[in-house]
């Protein structure tokens, strides 16, 4: 048994999501979580909606409303969204509580304290029309890394590189096309370059990684100095100094405090859920704990670098040394699990544009299983992939349809036509033995790829015994043993064992039509973990109410071939998974075409 926590990138609150994001973040985090929970793991798997800092800003200036409530707003979309989809947080919570807040800002005072917090005189921008402060995301201009065109003030995205917006060349509003005034302002700066050796010894020391990943964080280590950690804004987590503490124009940067979701999240989760409200510990001061992170490639450098960088500098683990804060010392990323980025019919998404799927109208339309299958299968893992409903519909189809959900099917019709149960066995057979070496096999190898996360490999297996699996029926043909019961009975009970390993091997991936397909063949109890949203009070402010993500997912069935035990009733079937039309394809494309 390890310890493991599933640190999943948090979403941020300016508006719903799309399965782009989807298909980053969540459904690979939700795999592996829930297979390692079945191979017996202590698994504490926590996020939530990131809802500080100029994303949200931006968007409720755009739609007129305050900061809170937008995110009040989407912060309940996007839970509602994530449940649906099947995604079996521990705890999903969001950045505005107060105990996040609190967390928030012990780890920035213990970064002061121990040194690795400078203040350093800098060059901020307003906007010469207003007067008022201009975020650096609202600026666009030039890289002057790479030579973009469309870089940000906080980020160039062609080259990931982090930037501050006074090196843009052609600086310039996203407001109003104004050219900003640069002024002088205060700031806290994370003193990286006196955190560099210890973050390349970190890195240096880590196993396993996708090779691009690693090598883009180590490239980091190239160029450090020291990054803001504050913002001239009046949204976010107040900077817990004296002078500073009373500012409302100064606040922390967004990317400083969401990281420490995570921490502050573990915390939640330990307060609300767990034995002792110490318990988050278990994940965080304990060494042979393990702690994988998984987000998109625009998140690496926030997870590779800065959350490490706070980490060692609250650890007091950097050049200038210095000693943990009330939390002892917290342990560092296991792996960062970083993938690609999704396209849709060959473009970028662009809500703007009607490029864009969002993950509620999607389940509106099709099943929770179809749209994870796909992602594992046909995801960015490795490298940017396309999604178009012409393969979603293919991949549906003649994958989940014809062939998972027509072995359930067939098996299902066949044992409940001619016994009703599953049947006693007479005497094995090499066919029939030779399969069930094949599906009890899966549980290694498909394993084995999931913890490693080379999920789409995991599934190509899963679907590899799936298919062996309906060959099997084809050889044996059990249509034509009328004649023979014990060998029909033989053959029937063999079938049954291997769609039930079948079943548990694509569980991770399939949780809805698992827990179905375990009922049809007899089954009782919620054997797949099933999150649910509940209504809670903020722990510190009884006035504020929201909904967390969690669930009760100790009923999980384990990683194993389970015996299926003759007598257990079998239903007569209906289809688990839907055919697609071959209209869906032009209807969507139409859709988006109008939406444009
Ligand atoms: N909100 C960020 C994004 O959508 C991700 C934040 S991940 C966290 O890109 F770790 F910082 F929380
Ligand atoms: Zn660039």
């Amino acid at each position: 048994m390890t310890r493991i926590l599933s640190a999943v990138a948090w979403p941020y609150a300016n508006g719903p999501r799309h399965i782009g994001h989807v298909a980053g973040f969540g459904v690979p985090s939700d795999v592996f979580s829930r297979y390692m929970r079945m191979a017996g793991n202590d698994v504490l798997m926590v996020s939530g909606t990131d809802e500080h800092g100029t994303p949200i800003l931006v968007e409720a200036d755009k739609q007129g409303v305050s900061p809170r409530e937008l995110a009040d707003r989407y912060n309940r979309v996007i839970v509602e969204d994530l449940t649906q989809l099947g995604l079996s947080y521990d705890l999903f919570t969001r950045t505005t509580t107060l105990n996040h807040h609190a967390v928030a800002q012990e780890l920035f005072r213990t970064l002061h304290k121990n040194g690795y917090m400078i203040e350093q005189t800098t060059s901020g921008a307003i906007s010469p029309s207003t007067g008022r402060t201009l975020p650096d995301r609202y600026i666009e201009g030039t890289c002057p890394i790479c030579g973009y065109d469309g870089a940000r003030g906080d980020q160039c995205d062609n080259c990931g590189n982090q930037l501050d917006a006074h090196e843009l060349k052609n600086p310039r509003s996203r407001i109003n096309g104004e050219t900003p005034k640069f002024v002088e302002t205060e700031h806290f700066f994370l003193d990286l370059p006196a955190l560099a050796d210890a973050l390349g010894d970190w890195l240096r020391s880590r196993r396993g990684w996708r090779p691009n990943v690693l090598s883009f964080s180590l490239n980091l280590l190239e160029d450090v100095r020291p990054r803001a950690m504050t913002r001239d804004i009046d949204w976010g987590i107040r900077v817990p100094l004296p002078g500073w503490e009373d500012n409302p124009n100064k606040r922390l940067y967004v990317w400083f405090d969401a990281v420490i979701g995570y921490l502050s999240a573990s915390i939640e989760w330990a307060r609300r859920y767990g034995s002792d409200a110490d318990e988050w510990k278990k994940w965080w001061a304990d060494p042979t704990a393990q702690q994988f992170y998984f987000m998109g490639k625009d998140n690496i450098t926030f997870h590779s670098q800065i959350w490490p960088a706070e980490l060692l500098a609250y650890n007091g683990h950097g050049a200038k040394g210095g000693s943990p804060g009330a939390y002892g010392e917290l342990q560092l990323p296991t792996e960062v699990v970083s993938s690609e980025f999704l396209t849709m019919e060959g473009k970028k998404f662009a809500s703007s544009r009607g490029i864009v799927i969002y993950v509620r109208d999607f389940l509106a339309r099709y099943q929770p299983d179809a749209l994870r299958y796909f992602i594992a299968v046909a995801g960015p893992e490795n490298q940017d992939t396309d999604f178009t409903w012409e393969q979603f519909v293919r991949r549906t189809n003649d994958e989940l349809v014809a062939g998972w959900g027509n072995l359930v099917n067939r098996t299902a019709n066949l044992v409940h036509k001619n016994f009703g149960q599953v049947p006693e066995p007479g005497e094995l057979h090499d066919v029939d033995r030779e399969v069930l070496a094949r599906t009890a096999g899966g549980f290694a190898t498909v394993g084995e790829h999931i913890s490693r996360h080379r999920q789409r490999a995991g599934i190509t297996e899963a679907m590899a015994v799936v298919a062996d699996v309906n060959k099997y029926l084809s050889d044996t043909a059990p249509w034509k043993l009328k004649e023979d019961r014990e060998r029909l009975a033989t053959v029937l009970h063999t079938a049954t064992q291997a769609v039930s390993d079948c079943r548990t091997l694509l569980s991770p991936y399939l949780p809805h039509s698992a827990q179905r397909v375990h009922e049809i063949f007899g089954g009782t109890g919620q054997v797949e973990a099933a999150p649910r949203i509940e209504e809670v009070t903020d722990l510190d402010d009884a006035g504020v109410s929201y909904p967390v993500i969690t669930g009760d997912y100790s009923g999980v069935l384990a990683w194993e071939s389970r015996p299926v035990a003759p007598g257990t009733p079998v239903e007569a079937p209906t289809p688990v998974f839907t055919k697609l039309d071959e209209g869906v394809v032009e209807a969507e494309l139409e859709r988006a075409q109008g939406g444009a």
